[in-house]
């Protein structure tokens, strides 16, 4: 990152009342479960962003955190075992509707990515889009991700970012997702201190949606 560009970047804070966080966002989510449903269907940008996470996914086990009205599992769960959590109870109600529609399926669950119910090392693959700035607790949430991680597997995460060449279009929707309550964190960052062997490209909004692919190193 150039001195130009970090003048520009500043990381969110934690919030101190996570279950207040989680609760708002989860309040916002049923009310617009059905039109993001429509969104995701209608937009192609959105579409575009997320299919840059398909050629990434490696089986034979999937675990897709935080689905919400499912598009992304049903362009993939066929060709592998494959689960998903959600914690909004419309968004999994909607998720299997149009996993049943596609004639694929996936086992869903509505869970909260603080406490997975799975065991450790379950997944070769962990698929998270468009989620992780809005979960309060960043170390929490990672812990997960990793602890149910196969040595060796790899989260592809889909989120926002400060832009890499400081593009002022990418920076300013940034600010906007800012303003809307997500959290902005430096996820390389995060990614490296819990062993991760990270990349990241830009994938669209003028650089300021980044996919990330984070490979587990196996300890010892
Ligand atoms: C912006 S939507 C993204 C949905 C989908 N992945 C996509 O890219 O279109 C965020 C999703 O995260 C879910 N979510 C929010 N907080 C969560 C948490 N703590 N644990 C699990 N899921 C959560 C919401 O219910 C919602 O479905």
């Amino acid at each position: 990152m150039t001195a130009r560009n970090s003048a520009n970047i500043c990381y969110s804070s934690e919030p101190g009342d996570a279950h207040a966080f989680t609760a708002r966002f989860d309040r916002l989510y049923s009310r617009l479960a059905r039109p993001y449903d429509l969104a995701v269907r209608l937009l192609p940008v959105w579409r575009h962003w997320l299919g840059a996470a398909l050629p990434l996914i490696r089986g034979p086990r999937v675990l897709e955190v935080s689905f919400g009205t499912g598009w992304l599992l049903t362009q993939y769960a066929a060709e592998f075992e494959t689960h998903g959590v959600d914690l909004n109870e419309r968004m999994v109600t909607i998720a299997q509707r149009n996993l049943d529609r596609a004639g694929v399926s996936a086992e869903l669950r509505k869970s909260g990515v603080e406490a997975l119910p799975y065991p450790d090392g379950r997944f070769d693959t962990v698929v998270n889009t468009m989620s992780f700035s809005g979960y309060p607790d960043g170390r929490r949430a990672m812990t997960e991700l990793h602890r149910v991680l196969h040595p060796r597997g790899r989260i592809v995460m889909i989120d926002i970012g400060y832009p890499p060449d400081g593009n002022r279009l990418g920076t300013a929707l940034v600010g906007m997702w800012k303003w809307s309550g997500d959290l902005i964190r430096n996820m390389p960052a995060l990614f490296e201190s819990f062993g991760f062997q990270v990349r990241q490209q830009p994938v669209g909004g003028f650089g300021s949606v980044h996919l990330y692919v984070a490979t587990k190193q196996c300890s010892g």
